[in-house]
């Protein structure tokens, strides 16, 4: 009897006053997913957000977007010795005092919980309500959030086959060497799950990473691991090819899924795009079952450098760094 009231006080302790907890591995809410894409792309809705700066400068949309300034992970950033300060919610929601309604002054009238007017590099935002309850509820998960595809227990990969014979042949290789990841127990406990698509784009919101996507339009925030097809512009540098002339194989299906799970490993227990990317960019004479050793780089998105076919090429002349090294 005194134990059920005990437990009873308690129970009532813990959901009356103190907000509740947040749980990093639940996925976003509705209104925290609304409050990344003003976040992360400057996008209330299909709308873009505005603002203004001090000094009367317009910014709108990508311009607007908090991740600008702020760091897509909300871990801030200088320049020209500007501090745009961390947003993490500790610091946030913590040290800093804010709430819904600071939050909402911040952003509209520029200042601070304690009416310290904030630098004018932070731009005055009008956002109707539902936008700063959105911004509230994604900034609570800003340091915990991952990427689209990730969830508790797995990792969705997405993938477009080509047509035919091929297709079919690429659907085992991947199949056969994701079957193979998760039987050696997944990535930090993660299963791969293969999504597969006729428009990479219907799944951009959906996976983390593209593998052998055949097609040659990708969706621009995506990363994607070869055999890709000869495509658009890629500004941010995603697609990574395993070797110049890419063929539909099996082999190379193995091999895009052997990078991938190796990225994985190396990008952490949270895995993010971006982090994705950067251990991709590590990767340095990674052996893989089909392929000769490949690697990436900061600037290098080709796997196997195979000599150019035809008489060879004159050499190009070397960067001032490495002609730098050269006379040391
Ligand atoms: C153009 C760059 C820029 C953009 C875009 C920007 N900020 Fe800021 N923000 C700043 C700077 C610089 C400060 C520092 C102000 C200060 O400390 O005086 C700041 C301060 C803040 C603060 C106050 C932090 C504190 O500790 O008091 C909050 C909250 C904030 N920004 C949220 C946002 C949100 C949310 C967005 C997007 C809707 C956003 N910012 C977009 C530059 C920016």
């Amino acid at each position: 009897m005194r134990r059920a009231a005990a437990l009873f006080l308690l129970l009532a302790a813990c959901s009356a006053s103190s907000p509740a907890p947040v749980d990093p591995d639940a996925p976003l809410s509705v209104a925290a997913r609304a409050g990344k894409a003003i976040y992360q792309r400057g996008l209330a809705g299909d709308r873009p957000v505005a603002g203004k700066l001090a000094i009367g400068v317009a910014l709108e949309g990508a311009a607007a977007a908090c991740a600008r300034c702020h760091g897509a992970d909300g871990s801030g950033s200088s320049e020209g010795g500007r501090v745009a300060p961390a947003l993490l919610p500790h610091l946030l929601f913590g040290q800093r005092g804010y709430d819904r309604a600071a939050l909402a002054r911040a952003l509209g009238d520029g200042v601070d919980p304690a009416g310290r007017p904030l630098d004018s590099l932070m731009p005055r935002y009008r956002l109707e309500g539902a936008a700063i309850d959105a911004l509230h509820a994604y900034l609570q998960r800003l340091a915990t959030d991952v990427d689209p595809g990730v969830e508790a227990d797995r990792i969705h990969v997405g993938t477009v086959l080509p047509a035919g014979r091929a297709g079919k042949a690429v659907l085992q290789a991947l199949e056969t060497a994701v079957a193979e990841v998760n039987a050696a127990g997944g990535i930090y406990r993660r299963r791969l799950v293969l999504v597969l698509a006729s428009d990479p784009g219907a799944i951009a919101e959906e996976v983390l990473v593209l593998v052998a996507p055949a097609a040659t339009v990708l969706p621009a925030s995506v990363p994607a691991i070869g055999p890709l097809l000869p495509r658009e512009e890629d500004p941010l540098g995603l697609t990574f090819d395993l070797v110049r002339a890419p063929a539909a194989s099996a082999a190379e299906a193995t091999a895009a899924i052997e990078v991938l799970a190796e990225a994985l490993r190396r990008a952490g227990a949270r895995p993010t795009r971006a982090a994705v990317v950067r251990a991709l960019e590590s990767l340095h004479r990674f052996e893989t079952t089909g392929l000769p050793p490949l690697g990436f780089g900061p600037n290098r998105r080709l796997g196997i450098r195979q000599p150019p076919p035809g008489p060879a090429a004159p050499a190009a002349p070397p960067t001032p760094a490495a002609a730098a090294r050269a006379t040391r």
